[in-house]
């Protein structure tokens, strides 16, 4: 099956005085999703945002998918609030959570899309087993809590390997990847088998949205 590659512009990099302004103009210059880190200083060593941001941007007139980064602990009391904001994809972080399958349902009883992330040392452990009942799968490429690391490229043999599940699976699977990815990684991770792109510090420190979407999306085919 042929999947569209998706650019996911990480609002974590953009000016939040003009986040609305910021999101309308990375859509006009050709971003596919917006993805959303949410982080609780708990699971990782930083806070970001909430619910109410995603209610914002979706009041503001924002219609491509929003695609929620859980980086909390504990998970499950957020799934409703981020569903009824207006997330479309969530994620969470497998070691964040005890019961795995309960999770995704619970996503999914919200009409929200699961997703599963593995941090570069978590193992990918049992996820043959539910890869079925998820619609993604993000390898982390730097250790989730801060935008702007560099892109550790020892997890794209973990990208391969989730590759070969979905092939196996035979679903249209997402996988995506996120930290550090720009015009020089984009390329290198898209041969590992990721299709889904998050991209933060290489958009919005760029002064030029359209062209540095172009070059990655060139890159990343
Ligand atoms: C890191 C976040 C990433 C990050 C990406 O914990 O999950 O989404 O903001 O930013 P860059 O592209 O700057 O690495
Ligand atoms: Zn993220």
């Amino acid at each position: 099956m042929i999947m569209k590659n998706i650019i996911a512009p990480s609002i974590l990099a953009a000016d939040f005085a003009r986040l609305g302004e910021e999101v309308e103009q990375v859509i006009a210059a050709g971003a596919d999703w917006v993805h959303i880190d949410v982080m609780d200083n708990h699971f990782v060593p930083n806070l970001t945002m909430g619910p109410q941001i995603v209610k914002s941007l979706v009041n503001y007139g924002i219609h491509v998918p929003i695609d929620v980064h859980l980086m909390i602990n504990p998970v499950a009391d957020m799934i409703k609030p981020f569903a009824e904001a207006g997330a479309d994809y969530i994620s969470f972080h497998v070691d964040a959570v005890e019961d795995i399958p309960a999770t995704i349902k619970l996503i999914r009883e919200n009409n929200c899309k699961p997703g599963v992330v593995f941090n570069p040392t978590v193992p990918l452990g049992n996820l043959a087993e539910y890869i079925d009942d998820i619609e993604m799968v993000l390898i982390m490429s730097v250790n989730a809590g801060f935008g702007g690391q560099a892109f550790m490229p020892e997890i794209l043999e973990k990208v391969t390997a989730v590759r070969e599940m979905i092939t196996t699976s035979k679903k249209s699977i997402r996988l995506q990847i996120d930290g550090g990815i720009n015009l020089a990684t984009i390329s290198q991770a898209s041969t590992a088998g990721a299709d889904t792109f998050v991209v933060g510090s290489a958009i919005f420190k760029n002064d030029n949205y359209q062209k540095i979407i172009a070059a990655l999306r060139i890159a990343s085919d």
